[in-house]
């Protein structure tokens, strides 16, 4: 794909040679990422962060890609404190943040949501999740993560067994990485939900069409056995009429270490896209597992930072020029650890 210029709506725009390109520029990030580097390449820039459902990491990283990069960063979030709550139209707040911003990433609670915005646009748009339909950026940092880990194993994302557990009827991060992972080859997936919250069908059946192996089960030990990644994910209770109807499955599949040792293979790598819903009732991942080093959790958010700078680097296309403008810290805090 031609990134200069494009929106980022949906995993369906890339092929694998984008996903290999994405991940290289990530890979070149890293010095920015870590503050060993400063780049000043989109001095002048300003990203509009538009978040109109609850974000930590997703909305933070986006603007701290943005101002690794030399850029300004100016917000709005919910509703509330935004014209839509006067019943301004999504088309006209496009119109308008588009005539101040330089590139905007949307977060929103419907689906097809920030496409309809895209449209109205007059510079690129990023989807940060819209909502149970896809989240883009999550599923390139988990499959630049999952690359990362499994390269440490000496493994490759081809011939991939990937457990994937919890709400994946309303999981947006599930929907685009199954997707993403239709770009490779002889992936082997376990799908683990309550029946109830199931993949949905199109969805297995693109993975079906791309030669993976899917089997859906409702059994998280067994599922869990034979596996390189367990990904875990939160009952998306927004997502439910009530709360009560969410209670219903939060807490249904847990894992903590000693389910971990009793049933995992030594080297399976936990994920999570987080917030984990740590509540008592919940506890979807025990921090007893916090030591274990398979738990790549926090690397994988740290990664969104990394694949978010690669993405307005391509968007904006100055991938060529960010060394260019750039220089070593003036300082150096010995306390960040890697
Ligand atoms: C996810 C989301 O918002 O879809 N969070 C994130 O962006 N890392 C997952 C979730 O909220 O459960």
């Amino acid at each position: 794909m031609n990134f200069t210029g494009a929106h980022i709506l949906s995993i369906a725009q890339f092929e694998r040679a984008d996903i290999e390109r994405v991940f290289a520029v990530a890979d070149s990030m890293q010095p920015y990422a870590l503050r060993r580097r400063v780049t000043r390449v989109l001095e002048g820039a300003i990203l509009g962060n538009m978040f109109f459902e609850a974000s930590t990491r997703t909305r933070i990283s986006f603007g701290c890609a943005f101002n690794l990069l030399g850029g300004e960063v100016r917000e709005t979030t919910g509703f509330a404190s935004s014209a839509i709550s006067k019943g301004e139209s999504l088309h006209d707040t496009a119109r308008v943040l588009s005539g101040y911003s330089d590139v905007i990433c949307m977060r929103h609670p419907v689906s097809g949501s920030v496409k309809e915005f895209a449209h109205a646009s007059r510079v690129p748009v990023i989807n940060g999740g819209d909502g149970e339909n896809e989240h883009p950026t999550q599923a390139l940092l988990d499959l630049y993560t999952i690359r990362k880990e499994m390269a440490s194993h000496g493994r490759d994302i081809d011939g991939l067994r990937i457990a994937m557990i919890g709400d994946l009827k309303y999981g947006r991060t599930v929907h685009s990485l199954c997707k993403l992972l239709c770009l490779f080859d002889n992936v082997q997936l376990t799908l683990v939900s309550p029946g109830e919250l199931a993949m949905p069908e199109a969805i297995v059946e693109q993975l079906r069409q791309a030669g993976h192996s899917v089997t859906i089960t409702e059994d998280l030990p067994q599922s869990i056995g034979h596996v390189d990644i367990a990904y875990s994910t939160r009952i998306q209770e927004e997502r439910f009429a009530t709360k009560d109807e969410a209670d219903l499955y939060r807490g249904r599949f847990r894992l903590n270490q000693a389910i971990y040792t009793q049933y995992c293979e030594p080297n399976t790598v936990i994920m999570h896209p987080l917030p984990r819903d740590s509540r008592a009732d919940a506890n979807e991942l025990d921090n007893d597992l916090d030591e274990n080093p398979n738990l790549a959790i926090f690397r994988q958010a740290d990664n969104g930072v990394l694949v978010r700078m690669a993405l307005f680097a391509l968007v904006l296309d100055v991938v060529e020029q960010v060394d260019k403008y750039a220089r070593d810290v003036n300082w150096y805090n010995s306390r960040r650890k890697v």
